[in-house]
Formats: structure tokens, sequence, C-alpha cells
């Protein structure tokens, strides 16, 4: 961890990364106390559920190394998964952060499909942009301008980093800003329509908060927006899309589940809104 990135972490450690976090300590179980101690921890719901926690490392594993080959590819760093726990953020809405966590390639490749034809005029925020990866991958579709707003200050700083090296390849980058705030308190751009994209950055508390923001903005405007939610929680998803149907202010233009691709850790529900 560089120097800039300490006071950005709570006292104690830097930030340990979920995965690898995970294979350390089955690594040590397993130095400790042989086959037995890994059955110890995975055996005792009988074999099925075994079979299938050691499914779903195998693919976290898959998933990690995919997404860090990505990462060596466009010289950044957005791999990992890091609990709000560890972290310091901005604003006081951190109880209703989910993870610092990038969206897989692949994943992302299938979301364009929902992002507006003519993007040249127009201007994508990811809500919650964490190491950067959505907004730079978004930086290279054609999009006017990207903005990412995160308020963990040290996600936000190795988004930063990853912005200085990020080889996009092909036809170049957009224009693309992070910014270190809270979402609640982001403004939106006046100029031109809006692709506001959440890929599962918080809970109901801060929608009910964001929500209000976006339908004056489309007041006053009159501009496009469209809204895409999409995360592998469909339980945490739920009450948001509905309190988005109930504002009355949007129509639904899809929604749908994804497709288990092999840089994905889950498949990805998702909802797409239009401003009306
Ligand atoms: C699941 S990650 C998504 C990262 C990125 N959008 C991507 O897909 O690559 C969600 C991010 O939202 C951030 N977040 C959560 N609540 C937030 C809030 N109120 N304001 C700004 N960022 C927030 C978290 O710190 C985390 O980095």
């Amino acid at each position: 961890m560089s120097e800039k990135h300490s006071a950005d972490v709570l006292p104690g450690e830097a930030p340990a990364d979920w995965w690898s976090a995970k294979r350390k300590a089955a690594i040590r179980i397993f130095r400790n106390e042989g086959v037995s101690g890994i059955w110890r921890k995975i055996g005792a719901g009988g074999p099925l559920e075994a079979l299938s926690r050691v499914g779903d490392e195998i693919r976290c594993m898959q998933c990690a190394l995919i997404c860090s080959i990505w990462d060596k590819r466009h010289h950044t760093q957005t791999s990992g998964l890091i609990g709000m726990e560890q972290v310091s953020v901005v604003g006081s809405n951190k109880e209703h952060g989910t993870a610092i966590v990038s969206i897989s390639p692949r994943m992302f490749k299938f979301l364009t499909r929902f992002f507006p034809v003519d993007r040249s005029n127009a201007t994508l925020v990811d809500f919650g942009s964490g190491k950067g990866r959505l907004a730079l991958l978004a930086s290279t579709v054609g999009f006017r301008k990207v903005i990412g707003v995160e308020y963990s200050p040290f996600a936000h700083n190795i988004a930063q980093e990853n912005l200085k090296n990020f080889r996009a390849g092909g036809d170049g980058m957009s224009e693309c800003v992070f910014i270190n705030a809270d979402a609640v308190d982001f403004q939106l751009p006046t100029q031109g329509p809006l692709m506001l994209v959440f890929n599962n950055p918080f809970g109901l508390e801060v929608w009910r908060r964001v929500l209000p923001n976006i339908v004056s903005h489309r007041k006053e405007t009159g501009e496009n927006i469209r809204l895409l939610l999409s995360g592998s929680m469909p339980e945490v998803l739920a009450p948001v899309v509905q309190f988005v149907r109930e504002s009355g202010h949007f129509t639904e233009a899809a929604q749908g589940v994804s497709p288990l691709f092999i840089d994905s850790y889950s498949r990805y529900y998702y909802w797409v809104f239009d401003a009306a």
C-alpha cells in the first residue's frame, strides 16, 4: 500500500482483499491441520454442501485470475474485494455501502446493450465507482464524458492512479473524472443526456436521498435520463427497484438476469428505467 492510501483506511492493517484472505486462511488450516482441518471447515454440512463450497471457491479463484490478467493488460489495479468495515468514507452513509469490488469486463460488455445508441453527447455517471474499472471501461465506448463518484478515499485514490495508467487501446478514451464524494451530495452535470449506473453500491436509505436529486434534475433540465441498476443480490435490489417504480417518475425499459460469465463470480440481476 502506498503512503497516500494509508490515511484512508482504518487504523490497524492495510485493507485485506477478501478473496486473498480466504485463500491464505485455507492454506494456513491445511498447513496446521492437513486435509482433516479443511474437511472440518467445509464438510460440516455434508458432502453436497462441501462440493458446492469447493465449486464456489474455484469460481472465485478463476474470476480473480482472469481479472488480474485484465489489470496487467491495462496497467491498472482494480481487482479484489474489500469490505466497507476496513475503510473510512466521506459523509455519513458508510453503513449503507456494500463493498469495494469491480464489475467483470464481460459483465460490463453485456450491460453496454442498455446504454443509449448515440452516446456522443451523453455523460455516464458511475455511482460508487470503487477502484474505477466500470468507469474506465465506459470511457472506451463513446460517451462524451464519464464521471465516477466514490465515497471511500482509499478506493478513489486507486481509481485516480488507474486513470493515469490505464491503457485503453483501440479508439482511445472519452474524458473521465473521479470525484471523492458521497453519492447523496453529488450534483449531476447539466449538459446533455445522462446514463446513471448503479452497480449495487448502496441500499434504500441512500437511494431515498439520491433519487429526489435525479428527479429534480430531470424537471429542471428536461434532459433524457436512464438508470441502470445491477448486482448479484436480488434481495438487496428488490426494495430499491420498488422504490424507483413507486416514485412514478420512471418507466421500466428492461429487466432480466445476465448469463454467468467466465470472469464473473455470479449472474447479475438488472433493471433499466427511463425518466418519464
Ligand atoms: C460494488 S462496488 C462497484 C464499483 C464499480 N462501480 C464497478 O462496478 O467497477 C460499489 C462501490 O460503491 C461505493 N459506495 C457505496 N456507498 C456509496 C455512497 N453513498 N457514495 C459513494 N460511493 C458509495 C463503495 O465504496 C464501492 O466502492
